[in-house]
């Protein structure tokens, strides 16, 4: 490997192969977290040279004097210590990285198809060269499904993954099952949302969904399982008639990779299938991903989230980089040791929406009484269920979101009201203030 330059000795040179949706993602999070990522890695991290087909396309955010049509000035510079491919495709893909791994810098990608058919080869050539390759956004984008898999449950022994790992399919079939749009209404839909491409056949048709899978349970079951190894059917073929009458029996539509471990072989599949209405892989709408990883020891383990985005895969890259500079001995401790100097908020600063019950009297004018106490403090009321009547009264407030000291001062008054009888019970109400 290239070495990276050690802690305060200067940058780290970093060359981009591509600047399109994710590309262009990765250099502004560098530059609005480059910062953060010294404090905690220890490492400058600085964009060298960007290689894209057109050098005059407007590029918000990214320096024009970096863009490059030469190939070689970002995979044969020898200043540059990680490359970061997210232009995608094969050809002239493949050459690139076996170049750039080929001379010892290491290789951050999030291409999927190109990790599903020559992973392996390219694992071995940054082996070969002491390198590293990491390729986390190649599957579920933000989440961090492959760093889970390879080390916090290396030694669980999966014995199955399942996923929703395409969010174009997952908003459709969302759709159809939700609004009981026919499938060709909610592929156009996702279109005009930006959650489909224009050609969406790899996504719709299940072959997006098979590459992320080979990459998944190769990782899992230490194999090496390749996309042809992996048969895939779409969504294209599904009618709106059989996820009505899924719903009607208690099921809910998703397209599924399965892959497991059985009997000591392995076997993967993508295909769309009935998942039981009341599982958690049931609850995954929209365009969200997740991944439900099994296994004897640690039982089960969903992760969910955005599988694509130019910034939450951008996310997803930096973290393989940050991984790379983090490789040294005693990096973790340097990173959880890192102080940035924020302060602690105080206790009674921290806003949340707030739910208050009280035993009161069934007098008229109380819940006037009452609203104007909160009002004073500056709380206001969302809804009212007043419940029972003469001395078994009570009044139940959902109040919007406001500073904890003010509830505490709202609530000490209320409770000196003659018409309220013992102690305010209060809770926090989740998601409708700052604190939850
Ligand atoms: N977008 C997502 O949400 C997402 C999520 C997960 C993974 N990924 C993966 O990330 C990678 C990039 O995706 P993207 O959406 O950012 O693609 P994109 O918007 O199409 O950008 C591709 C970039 O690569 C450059 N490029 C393509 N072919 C080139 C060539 N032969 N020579 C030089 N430059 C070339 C393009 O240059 P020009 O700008 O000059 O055309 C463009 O800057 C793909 O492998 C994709 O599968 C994307």
């Amino acid at each position: 490997m290239i070495g990276v330059a050690a802690r305060g000795e200067g940058p780290v040179r970093v060359g981009l192969l591509g600047c399109g949706t994710v590309g262009s993602a990765v250099v502004r999070l560098l530059d609005q977290g480059g910062a953060t990522i010294e404090r905690t890695s220890g490492h400058r991290l600085e964009v060298a040279r960007i290689l894209v087909r057109d050098t005059e396309r407007p590029r918000p955010g990214v320096d024009p004097s970096l863009l490059t049509t030469d190939p070689s000035e970002v995979v044969d510079d020898p200043s540059i210590s990680i490359v970061i491919e997210v232009m995608g495709g094969l050809d002239p893909t493949l050459g690139y990285l076996r170049s750039a791994l080929g001379r010892g810098a290491s290789v951050v990608t999030a291409n999927k198809q190109l990790l599903a058919r020559y992973g392996p080869e390219l694992l071995a050539a940054a082996q070969q060269s002491g390198a590293e390759l990491r390729f986390e956004a190649s599957a579920c984008a933000a989440i961090p499904v492959i760093k889970v898999l390879r080390e916090s449950l290396l030694a669980a022994d999966i014995t199955a993954v399942t996923g929703i790992v395409n969010g174009t399919t997952n908003y459709i079939l969302t759709e159809m099952s939700r609004a009981g749009l026919p499938y060709d209404v909610a592929l156009s839909q996702a279109q005009e949302l930006g959650y489909a491409e224009a050609d969406p056949t790899e996504d719709v048709g299940g072959a997006d969904a098979a590459a992320k899978m080979a990459i998944l349970s190769s990782i899992a079951f230490h194999t090496r399982v390749h996309v042809d190894d992996v048969p895939f059917e779409g969504i294209d073929g599904l009618q709106a008639e059989d996820i009505a009458l899924a719903g009607r029996l208690g099921f809910v539509v998703k397209l599924l990779g399965v892959a497991r471990l059985a009997e000591g072989a392995v076997s993967v599949r993508v295909a769309p299938a009935l998942v039981p209405a009341g599982h958690r892989l049931a609850a995954v709408g929209g365009p969200d991903n997740a991944v439900l990883l099994e296994s004897r020891t640690t039982r089960e383990i969903m992760l969910v989230g955005p599988g694509a985005g130019g910034d939450e895969t951008a996310s997803a890259v930096l973290a393989d980089v940050i991984s790379i500079l983090g490789t040294h001995r005693g990096s973790f401790l340097h990173n959880a040791l890192a102080d940035s100097g924020r302060p602690i908020a105080a206790p009674g600063d921290v806003e949340s929406a707030f739910y208050v019950r009280m035993s009161v009297a069934d007098r008229p004018g109380v819940l006037a009484r009452v609203a104007s106490v909160f009002a004073e403090e500056g709380l206001s009321i969302r809804s009212v269920v007043q419940t029972g009547s003469g001395d078994e009264a009570s009044l139940v407030l959902v109040l919007h979101a406001g500073a904890e000291r003010r509830m505490a001062a709202a609530l000490a008054a209320v409770g000196a009201l003659d018409e309220v009888r013992g102690e305010p019970v209060m809770l926090r109400v989740l998601g409708s203030g700052e604190g939850g």
